[in-house]
């Protein structure tokens, strides 16, 4: 089977990459509004880009109109983002945050979540996350038409926050972390990241 993306709509397309990129890590992305209002949300289509600096991604769709998210709302005001990693013992609460409330709701308040101080930004950390990344921008850039946009959210990791649980040797216990992956799109499947195999 070929298929030519350009004869193809945006949910089918949406479907061919999301089931296609799998599985995706989750960028659970906590920002603060010009107004002082905190907000956290998953993205899925989140990469790491460079080790020096270390350099992380990921792309935002738009909301119905074609109006802007408001992680993006915010990292275009402040500039500042963190990433925070999503287990499996908190994967209900990633999930309600995926809700799409008003810029005037606090989703780590709806999740239940504590925001911990962060070193650099202001953006709070996920303080139940074994991993946090403290982010700067550095770009956000533009793909696609109208209502179909996607942003890429490129920043530079300037603090990383990890659990002392999960390191040893100074290295960190992988296998111990217990992070998901997002699958697909349309049954909301998630897999797990503890049944590994060595090449
Ligand atoms: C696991 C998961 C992954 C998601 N990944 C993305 C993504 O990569 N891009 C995107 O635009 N929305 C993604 N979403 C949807 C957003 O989280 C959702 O639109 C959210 O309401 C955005 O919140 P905000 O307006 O506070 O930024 C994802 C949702 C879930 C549950």
């Amino acid at each position: 089977m070929k298929i030519d993306p350009t004869v193809l709509d945006v949910k089918k397309t949406y479907e061919i990459m999301s089931y296609s990129v799998i599985p995706r890590p989750i960028a659970w992305v906590s920002t603060v509004s010009s107004k002082g209002i905190n907000n956290l949300a998953p993205y899925s289509y989140f990469t790491p880009i460079c080790n020096m600096p270390m350099i992380v991604g990921f792309s935002l769709g738009r909301k119905g109109k074609g109006k802007k998210k408001d992680t993006l709302v915010n990292i275009e005001s402040t500039k500042e983002f963190v990433i925070n990693m999503v287990t499996e013992a908190l994967a209900e609460a990633m999930n309600k945050t995926a809700t799409a409330y008003p810029p005037h709701i606090d989703e780590f308040k709806k999740a239940n979540l504590t925001p911990a101080k962060s070193e650099i930004v202001a953006p709070p950390r996920v303080d139940e996350s074994p991993i946090s990344m403290e982010c700067r921008l550095k770009q956000v850039l533009e793909f696609g038409e109208d209502a179909k946009f996607h942003n890429f959210v490129v920043g530079e990791v300037v603090m990383v926050h990890i659990k002392e649980e999960f390191v040893s040797d100074d290295r960190i216990m992988a296998a111990r972390l217990d992070i998901i992956g997002r699958l697909g799109s349309r049954e909301n499947l998630y897999c797990r990241t503890t049944d590994m195999f060595k090449i």
